[in-house]
């Protein structure tokens, strides 16, 4: 149980650190004095301060100290600006980037991946030159998704690992709590601060029997999700167990953590065990496997009486399989009733696209299922009857089922290979086989299928499905075919039952590891160069903001008043502004402008007080800015809900906000403010929200003698009448104050390090 053991084959710098995980479990189990979960020992064995951290499970929030970070290259370029910002050599943790989301399939995989390189070759360059000098692993276009190569490179038993994206949870497959974040976190981490989580609630989810037939670990999620909603699992963590988790494969335990994010879950996680051990053996971690199983009674499996706070049983021998869809995935139908409802509800019926593969579901075994599918109907003369693609998860996946023959099957059933990324799963599909606004129905193997989610088609139903069946209805062509009961007829007219599907596990050959796309950081940094161009519209390099000046802020315009909900999605828009979200001048120019004008009940349009004119949000605030006029904003309940964009923090900060002033805010929203420098703070009174005229000017008072606790003053001076004061509250404590005086948490850190 002492050895040094590596996190991974790619990393000298990184231990697996058992023993510290347990001396700190050892710490919680004697103050709290009960049995934990599985999920429990992971989250405690990484507490920052096991000794004095309040756990309360759904209330209090937890320090922690992950073992990884890794960054989808969309998320990373913002994450690793802000990083460079700190002024830090190199990152504290143990980071990964992944090239995946910005590959757009129209042809096929060689093609559309050297059009990416083209098209994205700045930010590839950027990526790869930033992660050189900050000692980050790099993984180019072409390596695969991220969440299928921490699977196969560096997840293991017992990690705690952030991830910049919603299926970060997918490495749960191999005992590990993997957690998706915001690109805010993931600085924190790279930093060195502590990581905070609000202590999760543990749902229990007691798997019994064994599946058969048509069944696959797929079908577990879709049934889990029809059961709890799209909502069910916030604020949870999912934890398998039961008899029924021995029986299926560590990469079928992937895709069921992969699609907990589908529930709301904070992660999902399987407890150590043999199919485990199996696959880091074939991914060349045997050792890994070995030392976990020292430690399989401690820390690597639940405490016997372990409590959960929900529970829930699914007996593995009766499961269906489940179609999910269109539209959200919770929307959960069992194959049996497929048709019934499918008509019922007037759901398109002809299958026009079957799309296995992406971060989901692309396992071996999940290409050897779906090809043995594929060879009985080829088998009869039978080819598909929809377009088919194959997006491989992974170089590893696609080069091991080159070697073994999948592919060629794939592509003689009328497959296409696209590239080895997000692909359609993200919505980069350049799909030419119908027009847009074309009511139409496509099945594929992904988690997410929201509408226009994969194709920019509001008209596209689209359906979630396990692999298996995304064959089964691209060879039928219908919605209404149950490959368990429907028979299909061959070449010469003869009816047959296609047979159920028959998987391997792992590849008998051992993987392929194919082209070697990883980029290891080299040993000297210091000649390395980051390469970002002035001139470049994808991507800025980040100035550290200003620290405060240590007055009270006086007569203060209110930019806008906003009226109603006001989401991350209203405050910095996604859709096309996603391409500026390494430039964030460029992106600032979206700051706000979904967000309702209290006073004429529009977006996007509100008056400078200093002119009178009525403009864009984010041109008013420049021009505030540029005259050295900092300004507040107004809001409602909740502001800043959805999801934890940084760039909803930056942006007001970047255009000279000073105080976000509002009933209520989403906390992650609430902390990236504070991250930032900026004053997120509370009305005491919620009815002096509607007493405040969008056209008053504001000074916030108190700063000076600003202390955890302590209320603040809003003195509200009307354009004609008697100014008002009004108090405001806020949740600073000592340590984001002075991210506050130091301008930004980045700046805090900075002055740390250097003086
Ligand atoms: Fe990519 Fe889709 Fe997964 S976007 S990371 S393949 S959910």
């Amino acid at each position: 149980r002492d050895s040094k053991v590596h996190q991974n084959l790619l990393e000298d710098h990184a231990f697996i650190n058992y023993k510290e995980n347990v001396k700190n479990l050892d710490i919680v189990k004697s103050r709290l004095n009960r049995p934990l979960t599985y999920a429990e020992k992971i989250l405690y064995g990484h507490l920052d301060n096991p000794e004095g951290q309040d756990i309360v499970r759904g209330q209090t929030y937890l320090k922690l100290r992950p073992d990884r970070v890794a960054c989808q290259d969309a998320t990373a370029q913002m994450a690793i600006l802000q990083f460079m910002s700190a002024g830090l050599p190199e990152v504290a943790k143990p980071v990964t980037v992944h090239c995946d989301h910005l590959i757009q399939a129209q042809t096929g995989g060689e093609k559309d991946l050297a059009r990416a390189k083209e098209l994205n070759r700045e930010v590839y360059d950027f990526l790869s030159s930033a992660t050189s000098k900050y000692n980050i692993g790099f993984w180019g276009p072409g390596s695969g998704i991220i969440h299928q190569i921490v699977l196969e490179n560096y997840a293991f038993p017992g990690a705690l690992i952030i991830g910049t994206d919603s299926h970060t949870p997918n490495a749960g497959g191999l005992g590990q709590l993997a957690i998706g974040v915001g690109g805010a976190d993931a600085v924190d981490v790279m930093s060195d601060l502590p990581w905070e989580l609000k202590a999760p609630k543990i749902l229990g989810v007691k798997l019994t029997g064994r599946m058969n037939g048509w069944a696959s670990p797929k079908d577990i999620i879709l049934k889990l999700a029809g059961i709890t909603t799209v909502k069910g699992g916030t604020g949870k963590i999912v934890e398998y167990f039961g008899e029924g988790v021995d029986t299926f494969s560590a990469t079928g335990m992937g895709t069921i953590c992969n699609m907990g994010a589908e529930i709301g879950a904070t992660t999902s996680v399987f407890p150590f065990n043999n199919s485990m051990v199996e696959y880091l053996d074939a991914t060349r971690r045997g050792k890994i496997g070995e030392f976990a199983k020292l430690y399989k009674n401690d820390l690597l499996s639940a405490d016997e009486g372990a409590e959960y706070d929900e529970l829930i049983e699914i007996n593995l021998s009766e499961l269906e399989p489940y179609v999910n869809g269109p539209f959200t995935p919770d929307l959960a139908t069992p194959i049996s009733k497929l048709k019934e409802v499918a008509v019922q509800n007037n759901w398109p019926l002809d299958v026009k696209v079957g799309l296995i593969g992406s971060c989901t579901n692309s396992s071996y075994e999940d290409m050897t299922r779906a090809a043995s599918i594929i060879k009985d109907a080829a088998a009869h003369g039978l080819k598909a009857k929809s377009m088919f693609t194959v997006t491989p998860g992974s170089e590893q996946v696609r080069a091991t089922i080159a070697r073994d023959g999948q592919l060629d099957t794939f592509t003689d059933f009328g497959g296409v290979v696209l590239a080895n990324a997000c692909g359609p799963c993200i919505g980069q599909w350049d799909r030419q086989d119908i027009k847009k606004g074309t009511k139409n129905t496509i099945v594929s193997s992904f988690n997410r299928n929201f509408t226009s989610r994969n194709d920019g088609n509001p008209d596209t139903h689209s359906f979630v499905a396990s692999p298996d069946l995304v064959v089964a209805f691209a060879i039928a062509g219908d919605l209404r075919f149950n490959p368990m009961t429907d028979k299909l007829k061959d070449k010469d007219g003869n009816e047959f039952l296609l047979q159920p599907p028959q998987g391997v596990g792992l590849p008998p050959k051992g993987y392929d590891q194919g082209k070697d796309t990883y980029q290891a950081p080299p040993k000297d940094r210091s000649s390395v160069s980051v390469k970002v161009s002035p001139t470049s519209e994808r991507l800025q390099l980040l100035e550290p903001f200003d620290s405060w000046d240590g007055k009270d802020a006086l007569n203060l315009p209110i930019l806008i008043k906003a009226f109603g909900k006001t989401t991350t999605d209203h405050i910095s828009m996604a859709g096309p502004w996603l391409k500026y979200r390494g430039h964030l001048e460029n992106i600032s120019n979206n700051y706000m402008i979904g967000a309702i004008n209290a006073e004429n009940k529009k977006a996007n349009s509100v008056r400078n007080v200093y002119t009178g004119e009525y403009k864009g949000v984010p041109e008013t605030a420049r021009e505030y800015r540029d005259q050295g006029i900092k300004w507040v904003v107004i809001g409602d309940e909740n502001f800043g809900e959805g999801s934890s964009r940084e760039h909803a923090a930056l942006e007001p900060r970047f255009l000279g906000g000073f105080a976000i002033i509002t009933k209520s805010f989403a906390r992650i929203h609430e902390t990236n403010l504070k991250k930032q420098g900026l004053l997120p703070l509370y009305f005491k009174n919620p009815a002096d929200y509607d007493k405040i005229n969008p056209t008053d000017k504001v000074d916030v008072l108190g700063l000076t003698e600003f202390a955890p606790e302590r209320e603040l003053t809003l003195r509200v001076h009307p354009e004609n009448g008697e100014a008002w004061d009004c108090p405001l509250t806020h949740t600073f404590n000592e340590e984001q104050i002075e991210w506050f005086k130091s301008g930004s948490a980045l700046n805090k850190i900075k002055n740390e390090k250097t003086h």
